[in-house]
């Protein structure tokens, strides 16, 4: 017996196969009854006529509850009114595995906190299932997107004895090594392997202990950071904005279905096209002044100001060359205003904020130098990384992509916590 999975029953159809899933619906006139199957790509619809059936088969549809696994023998046929297209003219039924009546989930509003607590059985849901989808199309559309333009993945370590950013540091005993800590970027060890291979990214888990409860931030996210030996800030944004048309392209374009399950206006990422708008961040804050924010010169941009700055426009946004005092030690100088830094943040529309952080690095050994003591860093984690500069130094950029902002603006979604599978949060690291 053939066992397709749901999403080729289409090429399957006259024939007799068993399909193996969870039940979602039952429902039953005393003569002819209806079972809804899932099994992850697809739910299909087995119909069950009590006069045509062994009894034994009859009697087994009476047990199945939500949930329950079952292995399905059946006709495939097209039906254009059931779900999915195609439903099965049931033969044979095998309960795999039943499900009691508590399941969890039921088809009623839960609060969020249970649904967090039953998250192993929440993916079940089809639009987890869409979410989990979106996710994946933007993952291989980032490892398209650089392969096709010939740079190297490189995989960093996430146990470091170095830092990177300036939020709070998750820490581990290491042998004889004392502490480490969990990357929170990946971006020092890339800007190595740019000067080693000239175009690189990578891309991972990276690790941030704090403590802020908002609905952008998660303890542990994925991050993809590009580092390019020889660009600068301006190439920068643009292979910024490139590579974020192309990923918003790649949905629009695979992902349709999943999109409409999610409910998501469409014609809202229709107008991601390069170029974005730049702004700088001094017009910014005057913008944001403007429009009532209480936002002061030296600041860095919070969420609000964020929404209230793209507001007025229908793709992201980058605000450019913020002051020094806002931004991590690694930031070239600006020339042109060295009290700012050549960086970008790249806003999302619609609210979204921050998706991306990015800059040109600082290439000259004795600012970077007096950037570390400034800041008070430990001189002698960084000696690997001031060699860099040391040894044939280069004018280079990069930027990392936070994936969970991206898909949760892709997808439309208010919170971070639903993109990811098992989300880490301040209070949560269960299940
Ligand atoms: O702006 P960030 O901190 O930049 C860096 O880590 C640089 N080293 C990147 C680089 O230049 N190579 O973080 C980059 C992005 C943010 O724009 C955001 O999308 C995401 O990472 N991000 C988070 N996502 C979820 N939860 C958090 N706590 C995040 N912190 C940053
Ligand atoms: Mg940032």
């Amino acid at each position: 017996m053939s066992t397709p999975r749901i999403a080729e029953l289409q090429s399957h159809a006259g024939q007799t196969v068993t399909v193996r899933g969870w039940v979602t619906h039952v429902r039953s006139s005393g003569k002819i009854a209806f079972a809804v199957i899932r099994d992850g790509t697809g739910v299909a619809q087995a119909v069950f006529v009590k006069s045509q059936l062994d009894p034994a088969v009859w009697e087994a549809f009476g047990r199945l509850t939500l949930e329950t696994s079952v292995a399905v023998t059946g006709q495939v046929r097209a039906e254009p009114r059931a779900p999915g297209g195609f439903e099965l003219g049931v033969t044979a039924l095998e309960i795999v595995g039943p499900s009691p009546s508590d399941y969890p989930i039921q088809p009623k509003e839960h609060g969020i906190d249970f649904l967090l607590d039953h998250r192993h059985l929440w993916l079940r849901s089809p639009r987890q299932r869409a979410i989990a989808a979106v996710r994946h199309e933007l993952e291989q559309a980032v490892q398209d997107f650089f392969y096709e333009r010939g740079f190297l993945r490189v995989d960093t370590p996430i146990l470091t004895a170095a830092i990177g950013e300036r939020s709070g540091l998750f820490s581990t005993e290491y042998f004889e090594e004392g502490t480490a800590y969990l990357a929170q970027t990946g971006q020092l060890y890339g800007e190595a392997a740019a000067a080693a291979y000239g175009k690189i990214y990578t891309f991972g888990p990276t690790f941030r202990a704090e403590k802020s409860k908002t609905r952008r931030h998660l303890t542990e996210f994925w991050m993809i950071e590009p580092e390019v030996a020889w660009n600068d800030s301006n190439d920068n944004m643009r292979l910024q904005e490139d590579f974020v048309s192309f990923l918003v392209a790649r949905v629009l374009e695979r992902r349709r279905a999943e999109l409409q399950e999610l409910e998501r206006d469409v014609a809202r990422l229709e107008t991601v096209k390069p170029p974005f708008p730049r702004i700088n961040y001094t017009d910014a804050v005057a913008v944001l002044q403007k429009k009532g924010s209480a936002v002061k010169w030296g600041d860095d941009l919070g969420a609000d100001d964020e929404a209230l700055l793209v507001e007025d426009y229908d793709r992201p946004v980058f605000v450019m060359n913020y002051p020094k005092e806002a931004k991590a030690f690694y930031m070239k100088e600006n020339p042109d205003d060295p009290r700012t830094v050549l960086c970008d943040d790249c806003l999302a529309p619609e609210g979204y904020g921050e998706i991306i952080g990015g800059s040109q690095r600082e290439d000259d050994y004795d600012k970077l130098v007096q950037r570390i003591r400034d800041e008070g860093l430990p001189m002698d984690a960084y000696g690997w990384y001031l060699e860099l500069r040391k040894y044939g130094t280069f004018t280079h950029a990069g930027f990392g992509l936070g994936l969970e902002r991206t898909v949760a603006w892709i997808c439309g979604l208010q919170h971070i916590r639903e993109v990811i599978a098992f989300p880490r949060m301040m209070y949560r690291l269960k299940p």
